[in-house]
């Protein structure tokens, strides 16, 4: 079988105004094509989630960045995934760190980040509602200096693992995003993310199947931008990126343009 399609992943986090939405969606309309071996998708704030489906260019595909309750009803402030389909809407990441750590800049109450059996029943109830995911996984950084790294991510693995059919890993990929090299301009070393990224793979033929995990797609999130895209992109078990900062900027491209 050929190598596996790239997934480029934009993850827009809680940024942007309208004004600033609009120019995004412009810059990256006129930003020429897509390679044929790679499929794109930005990760967009709700609010904004319709518009940018019905001005952005249809061959780059739209996520919400957490959804998602089961359906409809007394769920004051939620979104359910059948919502995210409604508008268009054909991914979501789910499970990103920052999810998992709670929320940033509420009340010490507000903080409970999301579980990992939290994560993967969200995982489910978007594939039953016909979204594909980007499910995150990823260790903090005294995790990796103990040598812990593929227990704690074999661990967020496992619970998604027990939430879905073998069939169901056809809609999902693995963002793998180290939390130390996030947002701190540190990205792993195309070698470092390679390790971990054909560990995850390991994981995956042997605990789902040598078939999924053949096929299924592993992005590596952190710090990944135009410089360093290219090197990571070339290792064999990289399929992709899950970018924050560097998606906002007309950069992106060069990661989408970055690919083998
Ligand atoms: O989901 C993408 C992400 O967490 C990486 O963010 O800004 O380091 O590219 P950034």
């Amino acid at each position: 079988p050929g190598k596996r399609n790239y997934l480029i992943g934009g993850n827009w986090k809680c940024n942007l105004t309208l004004d600033g939405v609009t120019a995004l969606v412009k810059s990256l309309n006129s930003a020429g094509p897509i390679p044929d071996n790679v499929d794109v998708v930005v990760g967009v704030p709700m609010p904004y989630l319709s518009l940018v489906r019905s001005t952005l260019r249809s061959d780059i595909e739209v996520a919400a960045q957490d959804s998602c309750v089961k359906t409809f009803g007394a769920n004051t402030g939620e979104t359910a995934a059948t919502m995210l389909t409604e508008v268009g809407c054909t991914w979501v990441i789910l499970g990103h760190s920052e999810r998992r750590a709670g929320f940033n800049g509420h009340a010490q109450e507000l903080r409970k980040g999301e579980s990992n059996e939290t994560v993967a029943t969200k995982t489910k109830l978007a594939v039953d509602a016909g979204l594909k995911v980007m499910v995150c996984v990823g260790e903090h950084k005294q995790e990796r200096q103990d040598g812990v790294t593929m227990k704690i991510v074999g661990e967020q693995l496992a619970a998604v693992k027990s939430a879905l059919s073998t069939a169901d890993w056809a809609n999902v990929s693995i963002a793998y995003e180290p939390c130390w090299a996030i947002g701190t301009g540190l990205a792993a070393t195309p070698e470092m993310a390679q390790e971990t990224h054909s560990e995850i793979r390991a994981w995956v033929a042997k605990n789902v199947s040598a078939d999924v995990a053949a096929k299924v797609r592993i992005q590596y999130g952190g710090s990944m931008k135009a410089a360093n895209a290219k090197a990571l992109l070339s290792q064999p078990d990289i399929d992709g990126g899950l970018i924050g900062g560097a998606s906002l900027k007309p950069e992106f491209f060069d990661c989408v343009n970055g690919v083998p």
